[in-house]
């Protein structure tokens, strides 16, 4: 795989290179919640720019349906970007389009512009290859160089992704290479100990890299909405909590497997529970009550794992040698939520493991309960991308940058 080093030797002055980045970060309105990622993208642009190249960077931003929706504009994130690289960026208003292509023609050597959001062209996410096809050739009409660095959206078969990379010369960006160096630890010759903390509202997300991880870890450790499906498996009550009935079957396998194959799964003993689904946007307090994980009563919803839990947890990370963390053990937004996530992050930082904290939710939990991004081994801005990457796929994104 050609790397931006190998770009900038070959020198990239006056040309036109176009970083696929993703700058995918949470909004409130217009306000970012979460930098981390328009952070993680600076080197590799500042690079470019400093090198003398016209820097064209381009990113999705949220799930638009293929159309302008002001929403979902990449507007704030130009903003950021500037005053990260500590440079004028240049925000095009459309992707392939006459502000697009005028703010390119008009960038001299060292400037950036920035698109706007990706999949405002329904090209972008289309399944039809020869649509996503159009789009990338419009793509790759305004420049003369590709440098994929968006990690997060590697595992997506899109046109900025997958099809523009082969049709200019191209390069994987400095991201990317490090995300790949972190990841490879994880699945050659890892040191162990290795545990695995799994969290997040959704169990069906999970399962593929659980599947494959029962072959890999020592210990899963399961936090968030997707351990009342674990616990319902087991044969316990979780109220009104979050529940994938389907999923059940699925779930009791695993259980069985990890059984068999000496892996340790461990669950929540007590679980933090509320009679209602707080509101995130003003949160007011919610009178949270702490109950067993095995008897959640039928009025109650669990939304974080308990203090039992969180000490349970602590001693099952303390002896590990290797940590990987995707997903939050409850929702941490809410103050009355976040100690299962906090404690999981100090458990985390307090060990001397290699520990990788993987995935958009979790990476943004850190930085916004305030802890030292320095304190972790590495922070991954890839969710379902490092998770795919854990699977063993082969992930679209990687795979055009090979050639
Ligand atoms: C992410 O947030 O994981 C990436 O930016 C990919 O976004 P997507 O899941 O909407 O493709």
């Amino acid at each position: 795989m050609k790397t931006i080093e190998d770009l900038l030797d070959e020198g990239v002055a006056g040309k036109r290179v176009f970083v696929r980045a993703d700058l995918n970060v949470p909004l409130s309105g217009d306000t970012i919640t979460d930098d981390g990622r328009i952070r993680a993208a600076v080197r590799t642009i500042a690079k470019l720019a400093a090198a003398g190249a016209k820097v064209i960077v381009a990113s999705h931003l949220g799930r638009p349906k293929g159309a302008p929706d002001p929403q979902f504009s990449l507007a704030p994130v130009a903003k950021r970007l500037g005053e990260l690289l500590d440079k004028d960026v240049v925000f095009a208003t459309d992707t392939v389009g006459e502000s697009a292509q005028a703010a390119v023609s008009a960038l001299a050597e060292g400037e950036v512009v920035l698109l706007e959001n990706l999949r405002f062209n329904p090209g972008e996410t289309a399944k039809d290859d020869a649509e996503r096809g159009a789009f990338a050739d419009q793509l790759a009409a305004l420049a003369d160089a590709y440098v994929g660095d968006g990690f997060g959206a590697v595992h997506r078969k899109h046109a900025s992704v997958y099809d523009l990379p082969a049709r200019l010369p191209h390069a994987a960006g400095g991201l990317i290479a490090t995300e790949v160096a972190v990841l490879k630890k994880l699945t050659e010759d890892v040191a162990r100990p290795y545990v695995v903390v799994l969290g997040g509202s959704k169990v069906s997300d999970k399962l593929g890299v659980i599947d494959h991880l029962l072959g890999k870890a020592d210990r899963i450790l399961i936090g968030g909405g997707m351990m009342f499906t674990f616990l319902k498996a087991q044969g316990h009550e979780v109220g009104g909590s979050l529940l994938q009935e389907d999923q059940i079957p699925a779930v009791k396998e695993y259980l069985q497997r990890a059984k068999d194959q000496g892996v340790e799964f461990v669950l929540p003993v007590d679980v933090v529970a509320t009679d209602s689904f707080p509101d995130l946007k003003n949160p007011v307090a919610t009178h949270p009550v702490t109950v067993s994980a095995e008897a959640i009563p039928g009025d109650l919803m669990g939304l974080d794992i308990g203090p039992e839990s969180r000490k349970l947890f602590a001693s099952k990370l303390a002896d590990a040698a290797t940590v990987f963390w995707n997903g939050p053990m409850g929702v941490f937004e809410h103050p009355d939520f976040a100690e299962g996530t906090r404690a999981v992050a100090q458990a985390l930082i307090d060990s001397p493991a290699f520990t990788v904290v993987g995935g958009g939710d979790s990476a943004a939990a850190v930085r916004i309960l305030g802890f030292d991004e320095n304190a972790f081994g590495h922070i991954s801005t890839g969710g379902g991308a490092s998770l795919e990457y854990l699977e063993g796929k082969t992930l679209p994104g990687l795979a055009a940058l090979e050639d």
